[in-house]
This record gives structure tokens, C-alpha cells and sequence, in this order.
């Protein structure tokens, strides 16, 4: 896929998490979960033989990485996105306890979201979960999305009723517009996603980190049209990234605490453990937008 833009992903057999009836609490049908990735409208109209999953995948998740210290990541959050008949998960962070950001590409064709906050295993009723579903009028995708090329893959969602920060839940600091290019800094990838290329989602959050590269070196992959300014690339020597299921989730690198710096959004078809470098929206060129799009 491109990687996974798509990645999603997901899928699960049962859950118990169906039976619970506390308060804002969503409840997930993982009988209708399945990988955006697989969804033939995430492809429509892309540059299918750049950025289409391989339809054979031989590994994916985030690849080559660890499982975090539960609870350590706090600003990750979890969505199962509602389509019409199936939903797809995503990942995403809190920028502010009314705003998730998250990638445009999983929103395609959204009806609403159901937002986990607070989580480790996704799969289970922990009691530090926070959940809320928004409907599609919650939604701003960045009006300049492009699924052709994969361009300006960011979104927020708008959250009616505010998270509650607690010491499982809370706000991360997101690049300002003049930050430096991060070239050379090594940075971390968290999410759900699956661990390796053919394989489903992780239960659990995992990590993984890696080198940010020149945007010139990514695009002698991508080309110069999908690799423009707004984008930041990693290095995936050694199988180490992110894959389906992990899209929207936040690129972070540590500086005066941690930062987040990108958005996960695509990688290449051949597979998540291919050695192509993975590619995540740029927050620092977007932050007029996200000023604009946090209410
Ligand atoms: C990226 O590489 C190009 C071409 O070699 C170079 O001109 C540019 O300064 C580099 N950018 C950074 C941030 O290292
Ligand atoms: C983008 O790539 C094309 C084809 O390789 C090349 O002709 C063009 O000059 C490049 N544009 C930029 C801005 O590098």
C-alpha cells in the first residue's frame, strides 16, 4: 500500500467490550471492523501502484518496534470509523481535550467516529478508558486533501463533550510553523497497527523509532509531486515502522518534553517491512489550517 495509507486495519473476532454499558461509552461491533486498507473507496482514484496495498502483504503493524510502557503515551487515542456498512480504525492524538488530529484518508466516506482515549489494550474494558463517538458534522478534513497524490492527509475532529485529563489522558504539544526541518532527529511512531506485513493489528500500543530523512531521498521513492514540503519522511532500515491501522497517528520527537511533528499517512505498496521510507503529514505547514480547525 502505500503503505499503508492506508493502513488500517483491524478486525477482531469478539470482544467483551460490547457488554459494557457505563456512561459515553461506545460500544465497538468488531464483527464490522476491518482494515481501511481493504476498502476498495480508500483506493479510488489513487496512484494505485504507488501507494495500493499489496494485495498479498507479507508482514505489517507498527514493524519492528515494542510494545510501550502502558499508559506512557497519553495523548494516543484510538478510532473505529463508521462507513455505511463496515468501520475502519485509525489512530490519533489529542492536541486539546475537545480536538483529535488525525489523517483526511480516514474519513473517506465516515459517517462517525468512535474515539478511545486512555487506552493500552484495545481490546479490553480498562477502566482509564475514555470514550466518545462525533458524527460527521465533527469532522474537518483538510479541504485540500488529495487522494490522487496522498496531499494535505490531515484532520481534526471536534469533540462535543471534553476529555477529562487524568494521569492516562492528556494533551500533546504540537510543532509550531517554524520548526526546523528535523532532518537527522530520531522520532517515534506509536499505534495499534499490525506488527508485521500479513498480520492484524496489535491488542496492545506499540512504539517504534526512527531516523527523519531529507524529503529529496524520499522522493526518489514517491516522487516529487507526493513528497512536497508538507510532508516528513523516516528511514526504515532494519523492518522498523509504521503499517496499516496506524495512519493518523502522531510522529513525536523529544524536545523539552515530547512533540508531536507529523501524522501518519502512507508507505509504499510493496509492504510495510519493504525498506521504502514511510511518509507522515508535516504539522509545522499546517498550523494555520489546525489553528483554524480547532473549534
Ligand atoms: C536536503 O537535501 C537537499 C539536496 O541535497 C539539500 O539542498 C537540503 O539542504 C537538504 N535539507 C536538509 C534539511 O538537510
Ligand atoms: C520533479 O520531478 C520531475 C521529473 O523527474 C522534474 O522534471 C522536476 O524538475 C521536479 N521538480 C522539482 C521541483 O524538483
Amino acid at each position: 500500500m502505500k503503505l499503508l495509507i492506508l493502513a488500517i486495519f483491524a478486525i477482531a473476532a469478539a470482544s467483551a467490550v460490547e457488554n459494557y454499558d457505563g456512561p459515553e461509552w461506545q460500544p465497538i461491533d468488531w464483527s464490522k471492523v476491518v482494515p481501511a486498507s481493504e476498502l476498495p473507496s480508500t483506493w479510488e482514484g489513487t496512484a494505485y501502484e504507488k501507494f495500493a496495498i499489496n494485495p498479498n502483504p507479507r508482514t505489517s503493524r507498527i514493524v519492528g518496534g515494542y510494545e510501550v510502557v502502558p499508559h506512557s503515551h497519553q495523548y494516543q487515542v484510538y478510532l473505529v470509523v463508521q462507513l455505511l456498512i463496515f468501520a475502519s480504525t485509525c489512530g490519533g492524538s489529542l492536541i486539546s481535550h475537545t480536538v483529535v488530529l488525525s489523517a483526511a484518508h480516514c474519513f473517506t466516506n465516515a459517517r462517525s467516529v468512535t474515539i478511545v482515549a486512555g487506552a493500552h489494550n484495545i481490546q479490553q474494558i480498562e477502566p482509564t478508558q475514555q470514550r466518545r463517538s462525533v458524527d460527521a458534522t465533527g469532522f474537518r478534513v483538510h479541504p485540500e486533501y488529495n487522494r490522487v497524490n496522498v496531499l494535505n492527509d490531515i484532520a481534526t475532529i471536534i469533540v462535543p463533550t471534553p476529555f477529562v485529563p487524568d494521569a492516562f489522558v492528556q494533551v500533546i504539544r504540537i510543532a509550531p510553523a517554524n520548526a526546523p526541518s528535523f532532518v537527522g532527529f530520531t522520532a517515534q511512531s506509536t499505534g495499534w497497527g499490525r506488527v508485521a506485513d500479513g498480520q492484524t493489528g496489535s491488542d496492545v500500543l506499540r512504539g517504534v523509532t526512527n531516523t527523519i530523512i531529507n524529503n529529496s531521498i524520499c522522493a526518489e521513492t514517491y516522487g516529487n509531486v507526493s513528497i512536497n514540503p508538507n510532508v516528513i519522511c523516516i528511514d526504515t532500515t532494519g523492518g522498523r515502522g509504521v503499517c496499516q491501522g496506524d495512519s493518523g497517528g502522531p510522529l513525536t520527537v523529544n524536545e523539552n518534553g515530547r512533540l508531536q511533528i507529523g501524522v501518519v499517512s502512507f508507505g509504499h505498496s510493496s509492504g510495510c517491512q519493504s525498506g521504502f521510507p514511510h511518509v507522515f503529514e508535516r504539522i509545522s505547514s499546517h498550523r494555520d489550517w489546525l489553528d483554524r480547525n480547532m473549534s
